[in-house]
């Protein structure tokens, strides 16, 4: 090569590493060793982060506390299994503490209850009909009495659910629906008619599935939003009725093994629209041919869920991506991040990772919306997991892509905890990042009450208080996860870089079912650290 051509292949390697590195958002490394690799993540309301994986795999890279082994004559691997499938993280000293389950929580799903305890249930063989709990405590170091899971022995659920979905309702019940060979719901505290059938999760069967992990999202009207495969229903669980069917939406199987993901984008206003945003997904006989290099699909399809004739808005996304994880942001936007370009959900059945988060602005006209972000090094792939964190990061832990944990293979089980703090958090911002300083820790519904926040520059325009619910994790889509933003009066100055705001709490539970949320400030689409508040009747 002439010395010419080496000056421009020199020029274009630096605008490649510079447009690179110049793209939004940053990385980090919490915890080089889980453990374990989480495949369902969940963050409590004392600030601590619930990682599950499935129990009957042999060996995990966690010990249990000694003498608290597991003795199992039916695990596969090991009958006398003295390791941990599940941890606890502490985000203030990011140590990580193992925690003991003892059914099979392979494919489960969960979600916190009022109280703050989280409901976890089914799973597969012995944990198929199993209710468990979990209730956080205040992590102290060297204490003897440590918050731990608690598996329901009283009762059992109706139907095995393996692939179910969990969404909290209005009154603080959760309804649980679907899984494999179980096209019915049912509910925690468990009601008299025990499964009920739903017709719709059978008629969306294909010969792959693609009904499983059903995307639930509870609308401000009190119905449900159920989408599995192709297709959507409005659903009053009360009745067991199909109030609407949407159109279908094109592109593929979205659910199970197929999955995209799904948001409701947040709720504003006097909550009569509700949106829901589903991205991404596998192409149709990926799962069934075995084919791990099939494209993955990369549109979203956009519904107004609430309008009497809704119809699907179509986009595309920068990258094609399978098990994305849809997250919403305190700001409303949605970051899309995790997942493959190419395959579908299963053991050894999906590669080229992507690595490229990206920004779905929903305020944005169509076509402006997604903005790439700062690719991560780690490929996050089946069974990984993305939670908003209460100080605006997303904790992205998982990846397990073998039936066993299995650190040699391409794709190897991944151990690392990684953090991803979107732009909304670069040091150039921090001049306009409020403080929440005064907030209620209980709300009621439909009251009114102060939010106080500092920040240093003077406030320019409306800060928003937006709550955001604290999801299950699981599969590329986070159960139960909810952004309210909150009518506000604009900020009183009172004192030095000090404001009032005045918020209403949302209406009632349909809004918001009852249980703790983050709350967070916005300013100019910079949130505050998030305090908890527990959302009462
Ligand atoms: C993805 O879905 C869109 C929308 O229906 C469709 O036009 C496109 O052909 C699909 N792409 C692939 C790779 O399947």
């Amino acid at each position: 090569m002439s010395n010419m051509n080496w000056k421009l292949l020199f020029l274009f390697f630096i605008i490649f590493i510079r447009t690179r590195a110049d793209l939004p958002g940053t990385w980090e490394l919490l915890v080089p060793d889980a453990g374990i690799a989480s495949m369902h993540t969940a963050v409590t309301h004392f600030n601590t982060v619930i990682l599950l994986d499935r129990t009957n795999i042999g060996p995990s890279r966690k010990l249990l506390p000694p003498h608290r082994c597991r003795h199992d004559p039916t695990d596969p691997v090991l009958k006398k299994d003295c390791y941990a499938h599940s941890v606890l993280l502490d985000l203030s000293t990011n140590s990580i503490r193992p925690l003991m389950i003892l059914t099979d929580t392979w494919c489960s799903s969960g979600q916190f209850l009022p109280d703050g305890t989280l409901l976890q249930t089914g799973g597969a063989l012995d944990g198929v009909k199993k209710f468990r709990k979990f209730i956080p405590c205040i992590e102290t170091p060297n204490s003897a009495s440590l918050c731990d899971w608690q598996e329901l022995q009283d009762i059992e659920l109706s139907q095995g659910r393996w692939y179910s979905t969990n969404q909290i309702l209005p009154d603080g019940s959760v309804i649980i629906i679907g899984g494999r060979a179980s096209p019915s719901v049912e509910f925690y505290p468990p009601r008299k008619t025990g499964a009920v059938n739903f017709p719709f999760l059978s008629q969306v069967e294909d010969k792959q599935m693609d009904n499983l992990y059903p995307y639930v999202h509870l609308l401000p009207n009190g119905h449900l939003f159920v989408f599995a495969n192709n297709k959507a229903v409005m659903y009053d669980y009360n009745s067991n009725l199909v109030i609407k069917d949407y159109p279908v939406l094109e592109g593929g199987p979205r659910n199970y093994p197929s999955a995209g993901s799904s948001v409701m984008l947040a709720l504003t206003g006097d909550y009569s629209s509700a949106t829901i945003v589903i991205c991404g997904g596998a192409t149709y006989g990926a799962y069934l041919q075995r084919t791990i290099d099939t494209p993955a699909n990369g549109s979203c399809g956009r519904i107004e869920a609430t309008r009497p004739d809704p119809v699907w808005e179509m986009e595309n996304m920068p990258f094609a991506r399978i098990m994305g994880d849809m997250v919403m942001l305190p700001t409303g936007d949605v970051l899309i991040i995790n997942g493959a370009q190419a395959g579908t959900q299963g053991f050894e059945l999906a590669s080229d990772p992507c690595l490229y988060p990206v920004l779905y602005r929903r305020d944005q006209p169509i076509g402006l919306r997604f903005m790439t972000l700062n690719p991560g090094t780690v490929p996050r792939m089946y069974h990984s997991t993305a939670n908003l964190l209460p100080d605006g990061r997303i904790l992205i832990a998982g990846s397990n892509p073998h039936y066993f944990y299995n650190f040699k293979r391409a794709f190897p089980t991944e151990l690392r905890i990684e953090a991803f703090s979107p732009e909304y958090l670069a040091a150039d911002k921090a001049n306009i990042r409020p403080v929440l300083v005064e907030l209620p820790e209980k709300i009621a519904y439909g009251e009114s009450f102060d939010a106080v926040v500092t920040v240093e520059l003077p406030v320019v325009e409306v800060v928003e208080v937006n709550i955001a619910s604290a999801p299950f994790a699981t599969h590329s889509f986070s159960q139960g996860q909810r952004l309210v933003k909150l009518p506000v009066t604009s900020a009183v100055p009172e004192g030095p870089g000090k404001y009032r705001i005045g918020c209403t709490a949302p209406t009632d539970g349909r809004v918001a079912p009852p249980g703790y949320y983050m709350v967070f400030a916005v300013n100019q689409g910079v949130p505050s650290i998030a305090r908890w508040v527990q959302l009462i009747s």
